[in-house]
């Protein structure tokens, strides 16, 4: 179903302008290329962005610097003993991800892109937010957006992360997170709608999936008839393709309609090393061709539901692109009864090549300073340099174009059993220990079974809640051996 006349002209006005992510000299490209290049210069680059923001002064700076970069490596666009050339690196790395600061660099940087023909998506910088005050300056910082873009005479369009609104999500306080996260989500679509608005719940890591699907859910019922709602399903889960279908289950039942962001999703490391520290399968896909696959699954069920379901696509990927395009036209769908949506700052050519080829594009455009914005800039430097993400093959690797447009069922490795990356790492190896793993109670039944647990075992429990005594262990227990242990006087 793939559209090939449609990757082959995407590919061609492609390369007739080189992409500004690695090509330009600019000393963020270099930095770039030489971090996609060698692992060990990466990994200090990201322990270096993790100190940056508190490092005020030169002298910390360049301390810091020579630490995790070592000797200056002037070809590496980043001179360890020089703090002017260090900060104007980190400055080009956050502005070539980041559209602004402030809400006037906001404002200017959607009239940029409305001038360009691309529709914007905002994304004010936070997550995983640690307190209910912060929680609340983040949903005021969203209203506040709200009204100064629509006086700006610009479309309002809004993306929440769900743990930036509430201090407290969490799966072991999944009904309560459900509940408060519909309700101050409900706050900002009240706003938005009000002035014509949209509002998209974005999803982050797999634990807080369930919580946000549940309170998009309630979201939904609450706004009867109203459209302008979207949610995002990362393809890169095992469970996507059942959580896509329940979405259309949902949208059907309840007569609705809303927009699913189709995405591969950009927690990968963190899902497979948070998994593996618990003991726990891993709920991300073993290869980047399953997760491929899973994209074209699901792209597949949203297009082919277009009466329920308005499918953004979100793909920096070629093959994906043209995936697109073809379901599209098999559904008889036109531009704009799909979109693509692609982060800014990320595969420009493509972007502009798929406006010129007449498609609506929409640009993911985060804004807000620097120290909310860290985890953005950290997870857009690691799919930036990762081996097997498509935009480093697609304008690093010569040669790479007949791979970027084959077939990922074609592209499993024969040898690859769809073990998780657990199974693989403690293959052949001796097990001495092993933890017994921590309850998932991001898992439904985890949560049932534990209710139920609790429920027969309460009598074991003082259920008038008395506190325990406070005394000489020895004055409480009167058996000889608790006397022999703890009163030798
Ligand atoms: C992220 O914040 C784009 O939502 C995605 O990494």
């Amino acid at each position: 179903m793939i559209d090939l006349n449609f990757a082959g002209e995407l590919l061609q006005r492609m390369r007739a302008e080189s992409d500004e992510l690695f090509s330009s000299d600019r000393a963020g490209s270099r930095v770039l290329r030489r971090a996609a290049e060698n692992r060990k210069f990466m990994n200090g680059l990201l322990q270096f962005i993790d100190v940056y923001p508190v490092l005020s002064d030169d002298a910390s700076l360049v301390d810091h610097a020579r630490q995790y970069f070592g000797d200056s490596d002037p070809s590496a666009g980043l001179d360890p003993s020089d703090p002017v050339a260090l900060r104007r690196v980190m400055e080009d790395l956050v502005s070539r991800f980041v559209v602004g600061r402030n809400l006037d660099e906001l404002i200017s940087a959607i009239g940029g892109m409305a001038d360009s023909g691309f529709s914007y998506t905002l994304d004010l910088l936070g997550e995983a937010c640690l307190s209910e005050t912060e929680a609340e300056e983040y949903l005021e910082g969203q209203l506040r957006a709200i009204s100064r873009i629509h006086a700006s005479g610009h479309p309002v369009h809004i993306t929440l992360k769900p743990t930036s609104i509430y201090s407290q999500t969490s799966p072991l306080n999944y009904s309560r997170s459900v509940e408060i996260l519909s309700e101050r989500m409900a706050r900002v679509v009240d706003a938005a709608k009000a002035l014509g608005g949209f509002v998209h719940i974005d999803m982050e890591q797999r634990q807080f999936k369930n919580i946000t699907i549940e309170a998009f859910k309630a979201l939904v019922k609450r706004f009867p008839g109203h459209s302008d709602l979207g949610i995002a399903i990362q393809s890169y889960l095992r469970d996507s393709e059942a959580d896509v279908l329940s979405l259309i289950d949902f949208a059907r039942r309840n007569d609705s309609r809303f927009t699913v962001r189709l995405v591969k999703g950009a927690y990968y490391e963190w899902e497979r090393l948070f998994a593996e520290q618990n003991g726990w399968p891993s709920p991300v896909w073993g290869t980047k061709a399953e997760t491929d696959i899973a994209y074209e699954t699901n792209l597949r069920h949203l297009l082919s539901n277009a009466e329920h379901i308005f499918t953004a696509a979100a793909t920096h990927n070629v093959r994906s692109a043209a995936m697109v395009k073809g379901l599209a036209k098999h559904f008889g769908l036109e531009p704009g009864q799909y979109e693509f949506q692609m982060l800014s700052g990320m595969a420009g050519t493509q972007a502009r090549a798929l406006l010129q080829m007449g498609e609506t594009v929409r640009l993911y455009a985060p804004f807000g300073p620097l120290v909310p914005g860290m985890a953005y800039l950290v997870r857009r430097l690691v799919e930036n340099t990762t081996a097997e993400g498509a935009i480093r093959t697609q304008y690093l690797e010569e040669g790479a174009l007949d791979r970027i447009l084959a077939d990922p069922r074609t592209l499993i490795p024969a040898e690859y059993s769809g073990d998780d990356a657990l199974d693989k790492k403690t293959t052949g190896k001796p097990q001495y220990f092993g933890n017994h793993p921590p309850a998932d109670f991001s898992i439904a039944e985890v949560r049932a079974a534990f209710a139920a647990a609790l429920e027969t075992t309460t009598d074991l429990f003082d259920a008038q809640g008395s506190p325990l005594p406070s005394a000489r262990p020895c004055l409480l227990y009167t058996s000889d051996a608790a006397d022999d242990l703890l009163c030798v006087d």
